[in-house]
């Protein structure tokens, strides 16, 4: 859209024509304060809150639904305008229970950001406050604290709008108007959590991380969801090497602004039954000798001649790195060219908002890096050694046991304890997605970056320098400096990967084929969250 110069605060600045003033003041760095507004919602006008003085119009607006316009003028900071706003905000917390110390929402909290900023912290009102409904689920997922609601209609807009499934209305007239469902209905559809983000008060709580942690103890890591082929982009907040929640990321050509309920309890994943150490025959073992004994297994076949009958079976879980590293793994050190995998897991649930019914983030990574096998052909003849990265082939599809069974030797590299873990020989503990820097590619072909939160845990380490550590006993030279490094690498030596700079795919990914994407990517600006 076409740049035209307005004035905000008497300050000239270029706009975008069109675009609603609450937009065009954050992008100049003003905040326009406001609660019903939200970017991925149509505007409903309807908290007043983010009232502004424009130059020609006795009355002051709405800046929601005032836009941009060539040689417009308004003020943010005029003493009527400060006036109003406080006004409102005086109005919203008549009846609000000012319970902050106790609530989930405290730090995070449109009404306590305005309430501290605009100092009226003496009641007015002689009567006593009306109170409301407390700490209802309202949905398995959700929680509701009626008394906290400013009536924002931000979660009834997003169940008429987005899920299109309708279960919340408010109910009465004046101070008695709260949000509920409809009888007999609950907020359960496979976006609810969405409604606890975009909330702008404590009103509406996620029921798993309610009273887990302070959000000023958070920390955040910009990741990306792996429930499904879709990759939705999230912060990953975590503290002290524990991931705590998902919340979505904008990404326009992704995921919006929002992610499904099943995608944000995978953090758990991070958590939960970890692989941290090196288990040898069932027993914990010194994670050294671990990787000396592997070392020493790898050299028995190679040097018999047996290397390559080896397989290495990869998974879609696995980053676009550890896919590649595994790879060369295979090629370079054990001489073998029974390298691949595909998914085991059963089908997910595919929807038209994001959900994929491929359960696996980067399959098409593994696609790309011409990886794709059947792990039943894959396994099929047995051999020396066998390799698994990542996820659980057997837990998933038992008839696989006894592929991998045939193996003289089983070497997992994993995250998680689970049944493939226990069959093996030897587990090796791989970080996950929170412990290292990475890529996943989407359905789309779209190469989308992870950040490391936090340190992997116990004796883990990031796959490509596991697979090193091994190497280093098989006197191999194999290793890199890091993600960005093996990405070189990767790029030169994988021709669909070809000329795709690690910087380039930035925080929005990149499509693998660059040229498809000049449009998509050209000015798309996540817009600021609506909080
Ligand atoms: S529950 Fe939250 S999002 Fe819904 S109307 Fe109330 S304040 Fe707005
Ligand atoms: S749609 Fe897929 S990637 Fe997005 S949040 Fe859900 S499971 Fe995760
Ligand atoms: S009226 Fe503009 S944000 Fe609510």
């Amino acid at each position: 859209m076409a740049k035209v110069t307005i004035q905000i605060n008497g300050q000239e600045v270029q706009a975008e024509e069109g675009l609603n003033l609450i937009e065009a003041a954050r992008a100049a760095g003003v905040e326009i304060p406001h609660f019903c507004y939200h970017p991925g919602l149509g505007v409903d006008g309807n908290c007043r809150q983010c009232l502004i003085e424009i130059e020609g119009v006795s009355k002051l607006q709405i800046a929601c639904n005032s836009f941009v316009k060539e040689g417009l003028a308004f003020r943010t900071d005029s003493d009527r305008v400060k006036q109003m706003q406080a006004g409102v905000l005086e109005f919203l917390f008549l009846n609000h229970p000012l319970d902050c110390p106790i609530c989930d929402q405290s730090g995070e909290c449109l009404l306590q950001d305005y309430y501290m900023s605009n100092g009226k912290y003496e009641s007015r009102l002689d009567l006593p406050k009306h109170h409301k409904r407390k700490a209802v689920p309202v949905g398995p997922r959700v929680m509701l604290d009626a008394e906290r609601c400013v009536l924002c209609t931000r979660c009834t807009r997003f169940c008429d709008q987005v899920t299109k499934t309708g279960e919340l209305r408010i109910v009465n007239r004046g101070y008695r108007a709260e949000i509920t469902t409809f009888p007999g209905r609950e907020l359960d559809n496979d976006y609810s959590l969405n409604t606890v983000d975009i909330c702008p008060v404590g009103a509406l709580t996620s029921r798993d991380f309610r009273f887990q942690k302070r959000v000023w103890h958070l920390r955040t890591a910009k990741s990306l969801c792996t429930g499904c082929a879709r990759g939705c982009n999230t912060y990953l907040e975590f503290d002290d090497g524990k991931a705590y929640r998902y919340r979505p990321r904008e990404n326009m050509a992704v995921n919006d602004f929002w992610m499904c309920d099943p995608g944000r309890v995978t953090y758990k994943e991070l958590n939960d039954n970890r692989l941290d150490v090196a288990i040898v025959e069932g027993q914990e073992r010194p994670f050294h000798e671990a990787l000396e004994l592997a070392g020493s297994w790898i050299n028995e076949a190679v040097g018999s001649g047996k290397g390559s009958d080896a397989v290495v079976l990869v998974s879609p879980q696995c980053s676009t790195e550890v896919l590649y590293a595994a790879k060369k793994f295979a090629l370079d050190v054990l001489g073998t060219t029974r390298v691949g995998g595909g998914n085991v897991r059963p089908a997910g649930v595919e929807d038209e908002i994001l959900r994929r019914a491929d359960t696996n983030p980067n399959s098409r990574g593994l696609e790309a890096l011409g990886l794709t096998r059947n792990p039943a052909d894959l396994l099929s003849d047995g051999g020396s050694v066998l390799l698994i990265f990542g996820d659980d082939p057997i837990g998933f599809q038992k008839d696989l046991a006894d592929g991998i069974q045939t193996f003289q030797r089983v070497i997992y590299v994993g995250s998680n304890e689970n049944s493939t873990s226990g069959a093996a020989g030897l587990a090796l503990p791989m970080a996950p997605h929170s412990e290292c820097d990475g890529t996943f590619v989407n359905f789309e072909g779209r190469v989308q970056r992870f950040r490391k939160a936090f340190t992997p845990r116990g004796d883990a380490l990031w796959g490509p320098n596991l697979l090193a550590r091994i190497a280093e006993f098989t006197g191999d030279e194999f290793g890199w400096n890091g993600p960005k490094d093996l990405w070189q690498e990767l790029t030169s030596n994988e021709p669909t990967f070809a000329n795709l700079e690690y910087a380039q795919v930035g925080d929005e990914g990149r499509l693998l084929d660059a040229g498809q994407d000049a449009g998509r990517d050209a000015g798309v600006t996540a817009p600021a969250s609506g909080r």
